[in-house]
């Protein structure tokens, strides 16, 4: 584990202003800078990030949080990688960490990811030397220009040819990152041989592994892929999305297709927002990670059996990973296709109608339960009803889950209500709704505005103010909490503080946090502390006089104090 006060000490240092704008370009808009929401689609920009408070909020959507949130949120970082990414911006060490607890243990390979790297420069350069290899690639309708945007490379045909990149070829590193094989006799050999090489990247760029395509076209497999190894699982990671983020972003939308041609293919036509599985079907987790990145996903699989087999099975996948803002809909190609073929037999406005036509995920799965159900008799139309159940019963989504209930119930001549009894289905729109919910500004409490203002000035904050918004529960404890903070952290920025204090109440630090976020950055923050100290002072003040009065009036006059005399007096009363 990371230990906590190196993350502070990170997130004190890096200016998530600059975080946020290497991957979303930021405009200055008063104290704080402003774009349109990576996060949601939007026209106008209702997306800012503060630099005195260190955060990023979007008053469209209800996006927040910190530079580490940001990268895991933007890029798909784990937590554990925006904390070594962040530092390595910042040049901090990342201090020796055990274990993450939230993932497997990942065996720590020294050297892996520069072997890949120093692999895929190899692979690279030798595409220039080889003729044959650029022939090929030519003859497939590719440029330098498009080889060189996904670093294709060549693999040579011979038996031992890495050795001259790595001279101690014996070394475990090379066959762990599934460059090099060895045998039953213990015989070493490159994996990759006499194929063109398309490097597989990471979010961040870096070369994880290699998918290789026969030139031959007797050699068998046609591709070979590197093996599982620390730092490549197939079920993660897509073909081209490093290569494509921008493109998007800016597209709206990404197309996820079968082959690393097909990916290649378009880019080489100028549709740069496409992406691939690795010779796998689509996973929950590539779902996921291509939602942090676009809502709409569009399929196009090849138009063959196994790509309509492929569709069906990604579309069953991503069912659990389903939000009502996701758009997901299907290409099918003809029969004789893949994107590859299509593109450039009929170029890029014709395959760009096909995207705009494709078929809607409802719409899709209605299809495909009724294709074989001629829905002529009640057996049919039970059959159709108990192949929908377990789909709709994997939607949380409420508005998809409504509309395919919608559909289904019509194929089946059923009304709503009954096959929800049928089913017992949840009530449509039962589930827990993930509503944007726009800010409304709430008067605050002198106490939380009081609070506010001290996470601004942390250096203000002295030990006889816990006192003033210490009281009973709940809130009263967050607020004194995070006074203690300030106290113990005088240089912390907000977002620092709040991170900080562990074991909160989330739903309080997050409406502190929001409102935080409301605070006018025009304020003269030490002035308005002061204020609202005084006030709070002034409130104790005539707290404390109250309650000592009315214990004052049940005491008899020979049981009272000197003090107490004095202040019955002063008050007027007795
Ligand atoms: P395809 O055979 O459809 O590949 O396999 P493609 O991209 O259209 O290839 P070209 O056009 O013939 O060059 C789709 C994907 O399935 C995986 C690869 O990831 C490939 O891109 N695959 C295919 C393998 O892993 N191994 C194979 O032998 C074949
Ligand atoms: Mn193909």
């Amino acid at each position: 584990m990371i230990p906590e006060q190196f993350i502070q000490e990170l997130l004190n240092r890096v200016d998530v202003v600059d975080v946020v704008d290497k991957s979303v370009p930021l405009k200055k808009a008063g104290a704080n800078y402003s774009a349109c929401c990576p996060f949601h689609n939007e026209k106008s920009p209702s997306f800012t990030v503060s630099p005195t408070k260190q955060f990023y909020h979007c008053f469209g959507c209800g996006a927040h949080g910190t530079a580490i949130s940001f990268l895991m949120e933007f890029a798909g970082l784990s937590f554990v990688e925006a904390i070594h990414d962040l530092a390595k911006q910042v040049g901090m060490i990342v201090p020796q960490e055990a274990r993450d607890p939230d993932r497997p243990p990942k065996k720590v390979v020294v050297g892996l990811q520069d072997v890949l790297q120093q692999a895929a420069s190899y692979y690279k350069a030798e595409l220039k030397k080889s003729q044959r290899a650029i022939e090929y690639l030519k003859g497939r309708g590719l440029s330098g220009q498009i080889a060189a945007k996904f670093q294709v490379g060549f693999a040579p045909a011979g038996w031992q040819s890495l050795q001259s990149v790595f001279p101690n070829y014996s070394d475990e590193v090379l066959t762990t990152a599934g460059l090099v094989v060895e045998n039953d006799q213990g015989k070493r050999y490159d994996r990759f041989r006499d194929r063109i090489m398309f490097p597989i990247h990471n979010q961040k760029g870096e070369v994880i592994g290699f998918g290789g395509r026969v030139i031959n076209p007797e050699d068998t497999p046609k591709y070979y892929n590197s093996p599982e190894t620390p730092v490549f699982q197939k079920g993660h990671e897509l073909y081209g999305l490093f290569v494509a983020r921008r493109a998007i972003r800016d597209a709206g939308r990404v197309l996820v297709v079968e082959g690393y041609m097909d990916v290649v293919a378009l880019a080489q036509y100028g549709i740069d927002y496409a992406v691939a599985a690795l010779g796998t079907a689509t996973t929950p987790f590539h779902i996921t990670k291509l939602m942090r990145q676009t809502d709409e996903i569009v399929f196009s699989f090849d138009g063959d059996n196994a790509g309509r087999t492929a569709a069906w099975r990604a579309a069953m996948n991503a069912l659990p990973a389903l939000t009502d803002g996701l758009k997901l809909r299907f290409m099918f190609l003809p029969t004789s296709h893949d994107p590859d073929s299509y593109v450039r037999e009929f170029g890029k406005e014709q395959f760009e109608v096909e995207v705009q036509n494709a078929m809607p995920l409802s719409q899709y799965i209605a299809q495909h339960l009724s294709e074989n159900n001629a829905l002529s008799s009640q057996e049919d139309k039970v059959k159709l009803l108990k192949d929908a159940e377990p789909i709709l019963k994997q939607i949380k989504a409420p508005m998809l889950s409504l509309m395919l209930r919608k559909r289904i119930a019509e194929l089946a001549q059923v009304t709503d209500a009954e096959l929800q009894s049928l089913l017992k289905l949840p009530k449509a729109g039962g589930a827990p709704k993930r509503s944007i919910k726009r800010q409304s500004r709430s008067p605050l409490s002198l106490k939380k505005r009081f609070v506010l203002l001290a996470l601004m000035r942390p250096n203000l904050v002295e030990e006889r103010d816990i006192s003033l918004v210490e009281d009973v529960a709940g809130e009263d404890v967050l607020l004194s909490e995070i006074l203690k903070t300030c106290l113990a952290n005088p240089t912390f920025k907000p977002a620092v503080l709040l991170h900080t204090i562990k074991g909160a109440d989330v739903n309080l630090m997050a409406e502190i946090e929001k409102e935080l976020h409301q605070l006018e950055e025009s304020l003269d923050f030490t002035l308005e502390f002061d204020g609202a100290r005084t006030q709070l002072l002034g409130g104790a003040q005539q707290f404390r006089e109250t309650k000592l009065l009315n214990e004052v009036k049940e005491k008899p006059l020979s049981a009272l104090t000197l003090d107490e005399r004095e202040m019955l007096s002063k008050l007027g009363a007795k």
